[in-house]
C-alpha cells in the first residue's frame, strides 16, 4: 500500500481541494445528510454550522472515512476517496473529547501516530519538537495531560492531529470542552496555528460566534441539508432564508407581501408598516415574503424622525413604527430594547453605548419611534 501522503497528487490551484458531490447518509429511514454538495479551497477554514442533530458530525465522519456514504462522491485533490479506509486518507480528525492518552507525556502523545508509522527516531524527534513549538508547549513536553489546563490539552490534541502533516484537518466541536472565556482566546490561537501550517480545515460547530470568528466560509446546515454557504459577513448581512436569518444572530422578522416591485426598489406591506427596500428583489407583486431587519440596524428615539435623517427622501413615511418600551436589558457595551409596536409585534432594538450617557434617557414605558434604512432591509422569499 502507498504511503497516505503519496495517494493524493498535488492539486492544481483552480480546482477546489475538497469537492463534496451530492453526498447522502441514510440511517434506517432518516436522512442524516441529504444531498450535500460543497467545495473547499486549499488553505481554507470551512465551518459547518448548525444545531444539534442536523448532520454535521455525520458529514465530517464521512470525510474521515469512519462512515460510508449511502451515495455521492468525495473528491480530494480530484481523486474520489470514498473507497479509501480512514488510515489511507491524508486526513486527520480531532474530536471534541481530545482523547489524549492519560498515561503518556505530552511528547509521547504527539509522537503516538509517528511511532505507529515507524518514523525514524531522529525525524520523529525533530517533528515533535516542531509541533511543540507550533503550539507553544515546549516547556510542558514531559508533563502528563492531567497536569495541563484545558486549553493546553486542546493544543496537545491539535499538535497530535497535525504531527503526520495531514492535507485535510477535521475538527469536530474543537473547543466544546472549554469554558466561554478560554474558548474565545483559543479560537484565535487555533486559527493562527492552522494558518501557519497552511492545512485545509473543515470544522463543525453549533456555536455561530465560533464559526464567525474562525472560518473563512460557513455552511449553515439544517436537517441534513446546507441552506447557505458564504463568508461570515455574507451570511449575516444577506441571509437567504428565514432559518439562516434567525439562526445567525438576532433578527426582527415581519410577515407581509410585495406591494410595489420595481427594478431598483420594492415596497413590502406588513401589519406594522410599509417597508421601502432600496434594491430590487427576485419576486413579483403580491408575493408573500418576510422582511428581516437586524436589531442593531434599528434606531430608537422619543422624538419624531426628521426627513433629513433618512437615507433618501423616498423613505420618508416608510421603515418606521411607533411603540412602547416594554423591556430593556443593559449589557454594558450595549442596551437591548424590546419595543411593543402599536400593531402588537415586539421588536428588538440594540443601541451601542459608545458614550456613557448615550441611552440613559430611554426607559420602560417610554413611547418611541423605531426606524431603519431601506438599504438595511433584507427581503426573504423562503
Ligand atoms: N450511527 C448512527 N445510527 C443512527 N442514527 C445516527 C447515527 N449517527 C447519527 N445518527 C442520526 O443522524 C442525525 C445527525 O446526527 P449528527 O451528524 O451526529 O448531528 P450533529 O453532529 O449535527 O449534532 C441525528 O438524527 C442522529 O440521531
Ligand atoms: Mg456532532
Amino acid at each position: 500500500m502507498a504511503h497516505p501522503n503519496q495517494v493524493i497528487s498535488t492539486p492544481t490551484t483552480d480546482t477546489p481541494f475538497l469537492q463534496i458531490r451530492r453526498i447522502v447518509k441514510k440511517f434506517d429511514d432518516v436522512f442524516a445528510v441529504d444531498e450535500v454538495s460543497l467545495d473547499v479551497r486549499q488553505g481554507e477554514i470551512f465551518a459547518l454550522l448548525g444545531s444539534s442533530g442536523c448532520g454535521k458530525s455525520t458529514l465530517l465522519r464521512m470525510l474521515a472515512g469512519f462512515e460510508v456514504p449511502t451515495s455521492g462522491q468525495i473528491l480530494l485533490a480530484g481523486q474520489d476517496i470514498v473507497g479509501l479506509a480512514p488510515y489511507e486518507r491524508p486526513i486527520n480528525m480531532m474530536f471534541q473529547s481530545y482523547a489524549l492518552f492519560p498515561h503518556l507525556t505530552v511528547w509521547d502523545n504527539i509522537a503516538f501516530g509517528l511511532r505507529r508509522d515507524h518514523m525514524p527516531k531522529a525525524e520523529m524527534q525533530e517533528r515533535v519538537a516542531q509541533m511543540l513549538d507550533l503550539v507553544q508547549l515546549k516547556p510542558y513536553a514531559k508533563r502528563k495531560p492531567h497536569q495541563l489546563s484545558g486549553g493546553q490539552q486542546q493544543r496537545v490534541a491539535l499538535a497530535r492531529s497535525l504531527a503526520k502533516r495531514p492535507k485535510l484537518l477535521l475538527l469536530d466541536e474543537p473547543l466544546g470542552a472549554l469554558d466561554a472565556k478560554l474558548r474565545q482566546q483559543t479560537q484565535l490561537e487555533l486559527v493562527r496555528i492552522i494558518e501557519q501550517v497552511g492545512v485545509t480545515c473543515v470544522m463543525v460547530t453549533h456555536d455561530q460566534e465560533e464559526a464567525m470568528t474562525m472560518a473563512t466560509r460557513i455552511g449553515v446546515m439544517s436537517e441534513g441539508k446546507i441552506l447557505q454557504i458564504g463568508q461570515p459577513a455574507d451570511i449575516y448581512e444577506t441571509p437567504n432564508c428565514r432559518f439562516v436569518a434567525d439562526f445567525i444572530g438576532s433578527v426582527n422578522l415581519f410577515k407581509g407581501h410585495v406591494e410595489v416591485d420595481e427594478p431598483d426598489h420594492v415596497v413590502i406591506a406588513t401589519a406594522e408598516c410599509k417597508h421601502y427596500v432600496s434594491h430590487g428583489i427576485t419576486g413579483t407583486a403580491g408575493m408573500d415574503v418576510h422582511v428581516a431587519v437586524r436589531p442593531e440596524k434599528m434606531s430608537i428615539q422619543t422624538t419624531p424622525v426628521l426627513d433629513s435623517e433618512r437615507e433618501s427622501l423616498a423613505e420618508v413615511g416608510y421603515n418606521m413604527a411607533q411603540g412602547v418600551i416594554e423591556d430593556l436589558a443593559y449589557l454594558g457595551s450595549l442596551t437591548t430594547y424590546h419595543v411593543k409596536l402599536d400593531g402588537g409585534t415586539v421588536v428588538k432594538v440594540t443601541h451601542t453605548n459608545a458614550a456613557r450617557h448615550s441611552a440613559a434617557q430611554l426607559t420602560w414605558g417610554d413611547r418611541v419611534t423605531v426606524w431603519w434604512c431601506g438599504s438595511d432591509v433584507v427581503v426573504l422569499t423562503r
